[in-house]
């Protein structure tokens, strides 16, 4: 104990000198020099794999296992870290080798940008949540996201993010839904992928995030998620395993919950036999915070780091490696992939240091990827655009519209600028007015405002304006799930009456997943617009007055009520469960329930397609100011073929259509009736017409087949089907694969 303690402060003194040594080689531009003659892993023309073996070699055992762990986050329960403090405030910290050049990793929670700078005086953007931004359809709005986070986390000094979350909305009720990309494993991999791909770019550590199957947040740390290799491989898994293709992360954040019996940060089959053996996954795995069960056992399996502390991963790993139970080629590696990371996203190369953030150049990327996540829902007798010239009056209605946008809660929470850092569970609204943005809009528009406490109130101010428009709000959180779709606050009653009041009446929803519209025939438009972000009001406003055309579609299915889900009734811990304290860090502590995914395949708009349910809005749908018609499929032949059709705007504004391929496997595959294979953004002025290209790739048409451990191209009759949404695919054509 005492050579430990002994052991750790010399780290810390090493660490806390470190500065002056780095200081002394530091070189123009702010980078480490390049001593090559006695850091030969400095030479950057060497691979990252052939760097960290060379580091590797000088390293010894404690310098091993230190970066292997962290040492506590502000405000973690249970024991303290014995390292002295070297974080930057953010989620954890893995100290580094400063003799040899390799830097701290700072690591901060940044989902929709750089988590709780508020705590520490630092400013940071809040883009519109995951979940919106898939709504956007859009590669490059990912793109645009992840490199604005990976500049901020840069500006506040960090060089890693936990951002990345992309499990499938299997539950709307899912209240980290927010975090993650939609119900369809290509849209949500892909763009997950896209946005990792520019985060890593601006030289921080990428992730992805929470691996896997970790699909509601009621008992999360004591769940155990059954579910079949096929419906994993096709569904949850393919989302990672395709944002891993595309993104290349340098690290993967394992999940709270078991799968089929074993905690997913040690789990074998996720994080050896899927991630590393059918994947080729280079980087590191890092548990969840408080996810990690053992020492052998997850070493075996695949974990690199235990997080936030070193419980695990801490002495009791030297001390399994001094005694045999795990080898030295098994640390080793576990120690090569941290470093080989580290030069692979060029943190080495490139240290964060410290700077001022590009406000504005952030509010314009935040605001331009709000206005293109934002779906047009219902557009009744065109009510939007708003005309100014025919409106005099609009009342703005709803809790804290004259003041800001709702957040999404939890470890993503983004802290507003101006106030106090809030609590865990807290809700928190941006300062971006929706009342403000509308009525400098149109200075010339009467608005006025009622927060809606006052039903009747509310009523009687929208029976005397032209318009009125109601921000509805449904406020969730990481640590909880929805008990059900119904908007809080009695919300629905308060629309009711509105419209009752006034039928132009426009609902703008600032949800984190799917809500219940018991009210959706009797207004005349609904906007969702999400968790906006900061500048989500004057995105509004500019789809609002038609400044900009909407084109975002649904990234996920709205069902019509929470009795046609998959389950109906949400799966919670029993009673006498351990909860989630015993759970956590606990080395003995087993799942103490299980939810049975036996919907399997059918996620999402597959689910609802198979058991032909009705849903309120389907995945796949958002309307425009303008309209389009679809011509002209043609579908090339073999296992990858292109798909070409044409599409013209039949309306009279300019617009962006987002344009869906799915497709229907051969009949004995047992497959759900269709799924997305493709899509692509079309923009088109009023009236142009244009030809969209979409190249399938094979997998996206294969089926994985357990008994072979493989994916399998079926032979037979396959239906290529093309159109607007997943419920207006009226361009189908045949394509046979021998
Ligand atoms: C969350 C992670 C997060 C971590 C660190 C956990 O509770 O599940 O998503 O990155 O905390 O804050």
């Amino acid at each position: 104990m005492m050579k430990q303690a002994l052991l750790r402060v010399a780290i810390a003194v090493t660490f806390f000198t470190a500065p002056c040594a780095i200081a002394q080689h530091v070189m123009h531009n702010g980078q480490p020099a390049a001593d090559e003659k006695t850091q030969p892993w400095q030479n950057k023309s060497l691979s990252p794999d052939q760097r960290a073996d060379l580091v590797l070699k000088e390293m010894t055992l404690d310098e091993k296992i230190a970066l292997l762990h962290g040492n506590s986050m502000p405000g973690w329960p249970g024991p303290k870290s014995p390292i002295a403090y070297m974080g930057n405030g953010g989620a954890g910290f893995v100290v580094g080798v400063p003799r040899l050049g390799i830097p701290i990793i700072q690591m901060s929670d940044a989902a929709y940008g750089v988590r709780s700078s508020g705590e520490n005086g630092r400013y940071s953007t809040a883009l519109p949540s995951n979940l919106a931004s898939a709504a956007s359809w859009d590669p490059q709005a990912a793109c645009d996201y992840g490199a604005l986070i990976g500049r901020e986390l840069r500006n506040q000094g960090y060089n890693m993010t936990l951002g990345g979350g992309v499990n499938v909305t299997r539950d709307p009720r899912n209240g980290r839904t927010f975090e993650y990309m939609g119900e369809d494993p290509i849209l949500a991999g892909t763009l997950v992928g896209n946005r990792i791909k520019c985060e890593q770019a601006e030289h921080v550590i990428g992730d992805i995030k929470h691996y896997a199957v970790n699909d509601q947040e009621s008992g999360r740390n004591e769940v155990d998620s059954i579910i079949s290799k096929r419906a994993m491989r096709e569904s949850d898994l393919l989302a990672f395993e395709i944002g891993i293709q595309v993104g290349d992360p340098a690290a993967v954040m394992c999940s709270y919950n078991a799968v089929n019996g074993d905690f997913a940060c040690e789990n074998k089959y996720l994080l050896t036999d899927v991630l590393r053996k059918a994947w080729d996954f280079k980087g590191f795995v890092l548990s969840d915070w408080g996810g990690t069960h053992s020492t052998v056992k997850a070493s075996e399996a695949g974990l690199d780091n235990e997080e936030p502390l070193a419980e695990f991963f801490g002495e009791p790993l030297k001390q399994a490696v001094e005694a045999g139970k795990v080898s030295q080629a098994d640390l080793d590696l576990h120690v090569h992939r941290m470093l080989r990371s580290e030069f692979a996203a060029g943190i080495v190369d490139f240290p964060a240091r410290r700077s001022v953030p590009d406000i504005e150049g952030g509010w314009a990327t935040s605001r331009h990827i709000a206005e293109s996540s934002t779906v047009l829902l219902k557009n009744k007798d065109s009510i939007l655009p708003i005309d100014a010239s025919k409106v005099h009056s609009i009342a703005i209605i709803g809790k804290n519209a004259d003041m800001g946008m709702i957040s999404g809660g939890g470890s993503a929470q983004v802290d507003p600028p101006g106030r106090m850092p809030p609590h865990w569970q807290e809700h928190v609204w941006f300062p971006t007015s929706p009342l403000k943005a509308i009525s400098a809009k149109n200075p010339a528009i009467k608005t006025s405002f009622a927060s809606g406490d006052d039903v009747a109130a509310a009523a009687a101010l929208a029976k005397q304006s032209d318009v009125a428009i109601v921000f509805a709000y449904q406020w969730t959180s990481e640590g909880m799930d929805l008990p059900t779709l119904t908007l809080e606050d009695n919300q629905d009653k308060l629309i009711a009456a509105v419209a009752a009041a006034n039928p132009k009446t426009i609902v703008v929803l600032e949800t984190g997943t799917a809500a219940t519209m018991p009210w959706v025939d009797s207004v005349s438009g609904i906007l969702e617009a999400w968790y906006a972000g900061s500048k989500g009001a004057d995105a509004i406003a500019n789809i609002l007055f038609g400044d900009v055309n909407p084109s975002a579609k649904l990234p996920m299915t709205f069902p019509a009520s929470e009795r046609d889900l998959p389950h109906p009734d949400f799966v919670v811990p029993p009673p006498g469960a351990q909860g989630r304290e015993a759970v956590m860090r606990s080395g003995t502590a087993k799942p103490t329930f299980a939810v049975h995914y036996d919907e399997g395949l059918k996620v999402g708009y597959k689910w609802y397609d198979a058991e032909k349910k009705p849903v309120l809005f389907p995945f796949g749908f958002g309307l425009s100011y303008t309209t389009y018609s679809y011509s002209d499929l043609k579908v090339s032949e073999g296992s990858s073929p292109t798909v070409t059709f044409s599409v013209k705007n039949t309306g009279s504004r300019d617009g962006v259509e987002i344009a869906q391929v799915y497709a229907s496997l051969p009949d004995g595959a047992g497959e759900p009736p269709k799924r997305l294979v493709g899509w692509s953004r079309v923009p088109l002025k009023a009236g142009e017409s244009g030809t969209a290209t979409v190249t399938i790739d094979p997998k996206y048409l294969s089926v994985y087949d357990d008994a072979s451990n493989s994916w399998k191209l079926l032979p037979g009759s396959y239906t290529i089907r093309v159109g607007g949404s997943s419920a207006a695919l009226d361009l189908t054509k045949k394509l046979s694969l021998k």
